[in-house]
């Protein structure tokens, strides 16, 4: 895959209007009854709870002709919308195959109709639990359009977190494959009475024995439900889909264990659709890249539902991370946008900027990421590899969307977050001791970002957890339990987790500032840093760090690094102990678990572990 010569990055030789320009006069005249407009239609603008299904909006409206266009080339685009690929998957072989938008409006509806033929009606609940390949998306958007609530898992989950979510949440239906349900979920089976049915891929992981045509004894075929049930639309359920009805569950880890079910609704679909536009200017030609895996709520939200409702390319990549497939597929593909998180970034940093360069990323025009802090090099080594830098966005799961970002719109500050969306109300805030909310008006002052609710993606509730759902407000404000702190020009800079942030003598320091200062160095490829208490009661800091490949870690590194860190960040925040680690534990979507960090460092029960990424490949 990889060519001899170095290829030149002169990116974005296609260009596009971009569709937000002015942010300030976006959010000064926003109202979400323009995207309502748009999406559903002028009839239902300022209906209070109108019917909304994000099955319709992402797949069948596209062959109704119902998209809106814009200018000529959108037009001619959204003219040709059946014919246009949706999807395109490229398998764990590397080799590709597309869904165009009428082939996905079938399949899509073979899955609903053989749902409601299964007697599934609309708010009864189906888990998906496999990888990133077709069925997954088709299952995802049929049990949309059928109606049901939707719940996504890791596959890479063991039995033991897989119970756990089924039993939070109970649904009816587990789509799953053969060896999946083999191995996860066939013992246990007797301890889900609330499944009504099990349905399952047939697939054949390597290692096992193929045997087509033997499904495990009390579960359904995928394959045989799909061919046995109509592509026709699928009749309206007994009772459509309205705005406020449910549609997903994303788990989403709890510091201390137990996971929370995180309830979201058909409405979100405006939020991901007008964030696919502001923050990462999705248009009718593009093809975009979101890497994410739908376990987690950046694959539905962003790798599903927003490059679908605006009627482009979504790209699946079946396998997992490699440095020279991520840029073969960015180049093979011709990517226009991507998506992606600052972990991946950073182990794309990792494999050097030469490797880039043997690849031809010229289509790309727009870098986003998410999940996790992304350092100001990051942003810059963007601009190295790809000639262009990365934008960064922040959400949660319980936002559901995009909130703030670094949007096409606003001059990147490399090491900011950006600003507020359309539509975004945030603040950086302070909860008093009475449980007030207090707005901190004052440029630079540290403090928690608030969101204003009223955005259609927020979270409804936390399954079966109503009172854990009250606790995250106050005053009129969801409180987001992350610290940062917005400048004079309304720029958020995030410092950390409440949870992580580390009460040293006088300070209260983020870990991102101290890590970052950490990548600068050229011999660090990754930092985790927490806080361990010592005996006046304050804490010590200390980093765990991950050096890059033949770089030996030892005595003479870490004296370096140490008065590296003194240099940048001054006696009071660097580091005091620095530990070497081969890899650092990161959750599956990339996060750093600085909890995990702290409790091996403490010898402290180590918690709920099911989001923890395994231990990488040794290089070979
Ligand atoms: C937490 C949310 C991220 C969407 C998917 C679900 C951290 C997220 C950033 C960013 C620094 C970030 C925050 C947030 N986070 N984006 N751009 N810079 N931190 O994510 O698993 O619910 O996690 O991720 O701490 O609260 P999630």
């Amino acid at each position: 895959m990889q060519r001899g010569t170095l290829i030149r990055k002169d990116p974005a030789r296609w260009r596009v209007q971009p569709w937000l320009v002015d942010l300030e006069a976006a959010r000064a005249g926003f109202s979400w009854q323009a995207v309502r407009r748009e999406l559903l239609g002028e009839a239902w603008a300022d209906a209070p709870d109108p019917p909304m299904n994000i099955g319709h909006l992402a797949v069948d409206r596209h062959l109704a002709g119902g998209s809106v266009p814009r200018g000529d080339a959108q037009a001619q685009a959204e003219a040709t919308a059946p014919a246009r690929i949706a999807l395109r998957i490229v398998g764990e072989d590397g080799q590709p195959h597309s869904l165009d938008y009428a082939e996905l409006a079938r399949s899509t509806n073979r899955f609903a109709h053989a749902l409601q033929q299964l007697g599934l009606q609309a708010g009864d609940g189906l888990f998906v639990l496999c990888s990133r390949s077709e069925p997954l998306y088709v299952a995802v958007l049929g049990a949309l359009k059928a109606g049901c609530v939707v719940a996504p898992l890791f596959a890479a989950f063991g039995p033991e977190p897989v119970a756990t979510r089924l039993r939070i949440a109970q649904p009816k239906v587990l789509l799953t494959t053969r060896s999946l349900y083999r191995r996860k979920v066939a013992a246990q089976r007797a301890a889900f009475p609330f499944l009504q049915h099990v349905i399952v891929i047939d697939d054949d992981l390597p290692g096992e024995a193929a045997e087509p045509g033997r499904l495990p004894p009390g579960t359904l075929d995928y394959a045989a439900l799909l061919a046995g049930s109509s592509p026709e639309p699928v009749p309206a359920p007994a009772r459509p889909t309205r705005a406020s009805d449910p549609a997903f569950i994303h788990f989403t880890s709890g510091t201390t264990g137990t996971p929370k079910a995180a309830l979201h609704v058909h409405e979100a679909a405006l939020m991901h659709h007008a964030t696919g536009r502001w923050a990462l200017d999705l248009h009718g030609e593009d093809v975009f890249w979101c890497t994410a895996d739908p376990g987690w709520v950046t694959g539905t939200s962003y790798g599903l539902i927003a490059p679908l409702t605006s009627g482009i390319t979504s790209i699946v990549d079946e396998g997992e991370f490699d440095a020279r497939r991520w840029y073969g597929i960015l180049q093979d593909e011709g990517v226009t946008v991507w998506y992606t998180a600052p972990t991946a970034v950073r182990m794309m940093m990792r494999a050097g900027a030469e490797v880039a360069l043997g690849y031809d990323t010229n289509r790309l025009r727009l870098l986003a990421s998410v999940g996790e802090p992304l350092s100001a090099e990051a942003v810059v080594w963007g601009r190295e590899a790809f000639g262009l830098p990365f934008h960064d966005t922040w959400w949660q799961t319980e936002t559901g969307g995009i909130m703030i970002a670094n949007m096409p719109a606003v001059t990147i500050r490399p090491g900011s977050m950006g600003k507020p969306l359309p539509g975004v109300d945030a603040a950086i805030v302070e909860r008093g001791p009475d449980g007030g909310v207090r707005v901190i008006e004052e440029p630079g002052t540290q403090g928690e970002i608030a969101l204003k609710p009223g955005w259609p993606a927020m979270f409804r509730g936390y399954w079966g957890d109503e009172d854990r759902y009250r606790r995250c407000f106050a005053d009129g404000w969801y409180l987001t339990g992350d610290l940062a702190r917005r400048d004079a020009d309304g720029y958020y800079w995030f410092v950390g987790r409440s949870d992580d942030v580390i009460k040293t003598s006088g300070h209260l320091v983020g870990p991102f500032e101290v890590e970052s200062a950490l990548l600068t160095h050229a011999a660090v490829a990754e930092a985790g840093v927490i806080g361990r208490p010592d005996a006046s009661g304050h804490e010590i800091i200390k980093a765990f760090v991950a050096v890059k490949p033949g770089i030996e870690a030892g005595t003479d590194l870490r004296r370096e690094l140490l008065a590296h860190a003194r240099r940048r960040l001054g006696p009071a925040i660097a580091p005091k102990e620095i530990d070497f680690l081969p890899w650092l534990p990161r959750t599956r979507s990339g996060k750093i678990m600085r909890r995990l960090l702290r409790a091996r460092e403490l010898g402290l029960p180590e918690g709920d572990l099911s989001m923890l990424e395994p231990p990488p490949e040794p290089a070979p």
